[in-house]
């Protein structure tokens, strides 16, 4: 089977089936309250959600993430995304840009991007494994197709454990990882929804990592994806695997916590399916937030229809940023967060003092 059929499988059951992990566990952003501020003393008006990212304004801390792109009949997707990217002043990752390494024709499913959003950050995508084979140098061919301000290297193991096809030789990423944070493209390491731990994350700073995409557990499941697809080639005993995997992997907000710990720079996603939880990942440190697998179903539609999908994360940010007193992203860092239930156990069983992020922030103002 080729990369390029294979992301239509993806698309497919990720259309038609449930495919996220909440559900078999609770969701662990329900785990976090934002501590109502009764006075919040500033004015709704005056308050600011834009920051910069990879050298460019966004509108506010917010991106589409990699989802597609490498087969003709999903370019129309990423061009949706993309026009409401653009309008909405945020940034965008795109999917795995590996089958327009092996089929030249395929690149404009990719750079389309770049020509429906000239403005905004567009992050490119490849696989660690891919790279491995590749070479570091493939980053700037990469970067060149979609004129990338950054260049995303996927973590999938657990997709890969699950995949009929799934390459499993894991050795020597590091290494490679840390060939290509020393080189001319900015790269992000970014997992695909199992999360990235602090000793991940501690290796990865060693080598020169500076940014981390948690895409943590509680959202999209990629088990999940590939429990359809080993039910539909009757490999049972890959479906019972992935049914087994299928909620494996460390929640976003746990992971952001352990990643901001080793004082790498955050991107939050895995399951951020509000500006509420938007808002929760800023105040754990993470710099910004990304949402896939909901903006999927909109951009087979139009570009509007992703502006509709969109538009209440940055309003419900904006609320959360008004009752806490928030006149600026930034501030979420230091608004107190209780941290409760399976959450609080998890972080405090690797150690984590959770006052950091509730009674200690006030006492310490
Ligand atoms: C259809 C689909 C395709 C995806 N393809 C890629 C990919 O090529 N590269 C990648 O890094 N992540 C890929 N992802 C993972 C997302 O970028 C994200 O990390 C994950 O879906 C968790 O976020 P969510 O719960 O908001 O969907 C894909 C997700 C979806 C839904």
């Amino acid at each position: 089977m080729t990369t390029s059929s294979r992301k239509l499988d993806h698309i497919r059951i990720c259309l038609d089936n449930p495919v996220e992990s909440e559900g078999v566990v609770a969701r662990s952003f329900d785990d976090l309250v934002l501590v109502h501020k009764a006075l919040p003393e500033i004015d709704e008006a005056d308050i600011d959600t834009s920051c910069r990212f990879l050298g460019r304004k966004l509108s506010a801390p917010l991106m589409i993430s990699a989802m597609t792109g490498g087969h003709p009949s999903v370019k129309e997707i990423n061009v949706n995304l993309a026009l409401a990217a653009s309008e909405l002043g945020i940034a965008m990752g795109v999917g795995s840009q590996r089958a327009a390494l092996e089929e030249e024709s395929l690149k404009d499913t990719f750079s389309a991007v770049r020509d429906a959003a000239p403005d905004i950050p567009i992050i490119g995508n490849i696989g660690a494994v891919q790279l491995k084979r590749s070479g570091p140098g493939i980053l700037d061919q990469l970067a060149e197709m979609i004129d990338a301000d950054a260049i995303a290297v996927h973590l999938n193991f657990l997709q890969e454990s699950i995949q009929p096809e799934g390459d499993r030789d894991a050795s020597g990423v590091v290494k490679v990882l840390g060939e290509a944070a020393n080189g001319s493209v900015p790269i992000i390491v970014k997992e695909t929804g199992a999360g990235i731990s602090r000793e991940t994350a501690a290796s990865l700073a060693d080598v020169g990592v500076k940014m981390i995409d948690v895409s943590g557990q509680g959202g999209l499941s990629w088990a999940g994806v590939e429990t359809y697809r080993a039910a539909e080639i009757g490999d049972c005993d890959l479906e019972e695997m992935g049914r087994l995997f299928w909620s494996w992997g460390i929640p976003t907000p746990v992971s952001i916590v352990e990643c901001r710990s080793i004082g790498l720079d955050v991107i939050s996603s895995g399951g951020i399916r509000s500006g509420l939880d938007v808002a929760k990942s800023l105040s754990l440190g993470a710099s910004l937030a990304g949402t896939a697998l909901p903006m999927l179903k909109p951009a087979t539609k139009d570009a509007k229809a992703v502006v509709r999908a969109m538009s209440p994360y940055l309003r419900a940010l904006r609320i959360c940023m008004f009752l806490t007193g928030c006149r600026r992203a930034g501030e979420l860092k230091g608004v107190p967060l209780v941290v409760l239930g399976r959450t609080r156990e998890w972080l405090g069983a690797r150690g984590y003092d959770l006052n950091e992020f509730s009674a200690y922030r006030e006492l310490t103002k």
